[in-house]
């Protein structure tokens, strides 16, 4: 089967881009990491793509006159990349409505809640505030809004009665290591059909 070009988009540590970089290179899912771009130089996810041999960009917003202009610049290097699918992995801005339109239905976002339960940047914080006895994972195409696109994969995690913030956003990272590849592969392979809000699964998991 054909692989395809994946682009990353990453603000912070990059542990889920870590996840995809090696679920490709395991054979785990037709898909190949090509480039990461970062709104943060000392972003570690840029080190991830260094020792990988991936081209690294970090993109400095203050650089460019308006975020619709950043944007486009990260259009042009994705596009240089041949990129066919854009993987937000902990990135900490919201694309304009340029790159949605470019990217329609192929950029992808992984939210450490069950949305539309907790969205924005607190998601674990937020649902163990407000005392969920479960919280967990949810992978979504993009829109223009917060977290408020159609809904790809989700899983559950149980909130134990002595989580902290650490703990439970620890059980969801082992789901997001899961769920993130699982997401790319069925998009590889054509599985992903979006009507409206939801998005079918061809086939089975
Ligand atoms: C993940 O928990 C993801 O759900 C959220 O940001 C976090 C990024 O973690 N959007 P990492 O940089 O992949 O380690």
């Amino acid at each position: 089967m054909a692989r395809i070009n994946v682009g990353v988009l990453a603000s912070g540590s990059g542990t889920n881009l870590q996840a995809i970089i090696d679920a490709a290179k395991a054979g785990e899912i037709p898909a190949e990491v090509v480039v990461v771009i970062s709104n943060n130089k000392d972003a570690f996810a840029l080190e991830r793509a260094s020792k990988h041999k991936i081209p690294g960009y970090f993109v400095d917003l203050k650089a460019f006159p308006s975020r619709e202009d950043y944007d486009r610049h990260l259009i042009m290097l994705l596009k240089q990349h041949k990129v066919d699918l854009v993987i937000l992995a902990g990135y900490m801005f919201l694309v304009g409505a340029e790159f949605v339109q470019t990217y329609l239905n192929r950029v992808m976002n992984i939210h450490p809640a069950l949305l539309p339960s907790f969205p924005g940047t607190k998601g674990v914080a937020d649902a163990l505030d407000y005392g969920a006895k479960v919280s967990g994972v949810t992978v979504h195409f993009v829109d223009r809004g917060l977290d408020t696109g159609p809904i790809i994969l989700q899983e559950a995690v149980p909130v134990k009665d002595d989580d902290t913030e650490e703990s439970l956003h620890q059980r969801i990272h082992q789901v997001e290591y899961k769920l993130y590849p699982l997401a790319i592969k069925l998009f590889a392979e054509g599985k992903l059909r979006v009507e409206g809000r939801r998005v079918k699964i061809l086939g089975s998991l």
